[in-house]
């Protein structure tokens, strides 16, 4: 059977070695885009959602992506993550080998609202990007436990999303998003529905694999508090970024 390489596993406990941080620089984007653009509909009902965008993320970064409702931070995130057509300007993976879809694993998306299967448990759930990308169905299991037991909610891989509190989902789909163990996370609006202490520990989960795995984690939020716990910051404005500040470890290099 025809099997699509999947990064190799990292240990729970692995930690980076701290000369890895001198490395990323040695490395191209992860994703580089310019004058990127996506347009909704045509004539006089289209909604121009994104515009003008040239940036790129590095191995390594953290960003919170903020601005009003309607700004463009979804439509951006999804334009990076490959999961929807530019309609202008140019998006590409240096660092990723190429398009998200013809390698897979590479890019964990987390979307904004619920995204489980309702009709699968916990643990069939994590495994869906991995069988995906046709890995042995006996393996998928085992690495989306192991995925559950990261985030802390390896006991209820038995349950099915109805059967969880909102910020246990959203802890599924951050494992569900990590199971591949893929070089960059993008995050739209993780928290969004939770209180502090849920929105914290799903905080906490993304950014533990982000140093475990080495990746960059870029996280839409409206709330300063996630924000602040990303160290670079992208504002949005009527589907512009107007505001760009290096996240602290790329400045360091
Ligand atoms: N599939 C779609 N079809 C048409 N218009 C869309 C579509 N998706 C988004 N839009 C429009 O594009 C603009 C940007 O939407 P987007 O969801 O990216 O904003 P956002 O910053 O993520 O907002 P929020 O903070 O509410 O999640 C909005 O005007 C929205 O109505
Ligand atoms: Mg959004």
């Amino acid at each position: 059977m025809r099997r699509r390489h999947l990064p190799a596993q990292t240990g729970a406990g692995s930690e980076r070695e701290p000369d890895e941080a001198e490395a990323w620089a040695e490395q191209p984007p992860l994703v580089e885009c310019r004058d990127l653009a996506c347009t909704f509909g045509t004539g006089e009902a289209a909604v121009v959602a994104v515009h003008g965008v040239s940036l790129q993320v590095w191995p390594g970064d953290q960003i919170g992506v903020m601005g009003p409702s309607g700004s463009g931070k979804s439509t951006l995130l999804h334009l990076l993550g490959g999961l929807r057509p530019a309609t202008a300007g140019t998006v590409g993976w240096p660092g990723l080998g190429g398009h998200p879809l013809g390698v897979p694993g590479r890019i964990g998306f987390i979307f904004q609202g619920p995204s489980l299967v309702p009709s699968l448990d916990v643990v069939e759930n994590v495994t869906l990007p991995l069988l995906m990308a046709d890995a042995d169905p006996a393996e998928a299991i085992r690495r989306a436990r192991a995925a559950l037991d990261a985030v802390g909610i390896g006991t209820l891989a038995a349950r099915v999303p109805d059967e969880l509190s909102g910020g246990q989902a959203q802890r599924v789909a951050v494992a569900r998003a990590l199971v591949c163990q893929p070089r960059l996370l993008l995050a739209d609006e993780p928290t969004g529905q939770l209180d502090h202490a849920a929105a914290d520990v799903v905080m906490t989960s993304l950014l533990d694999a982000r140093a475990r795995l080495g990746a960059a984690l870029v996280v839409s939020t409206h709330d300063p508090l996630i924000a602040d716990r990303l160290s670079g910051r992208w504002v949005m404005r009527d589907g512009a970024v107007t505001g760009t500040s290096s996240p602290a470890e790329r400045v360091a290099r």
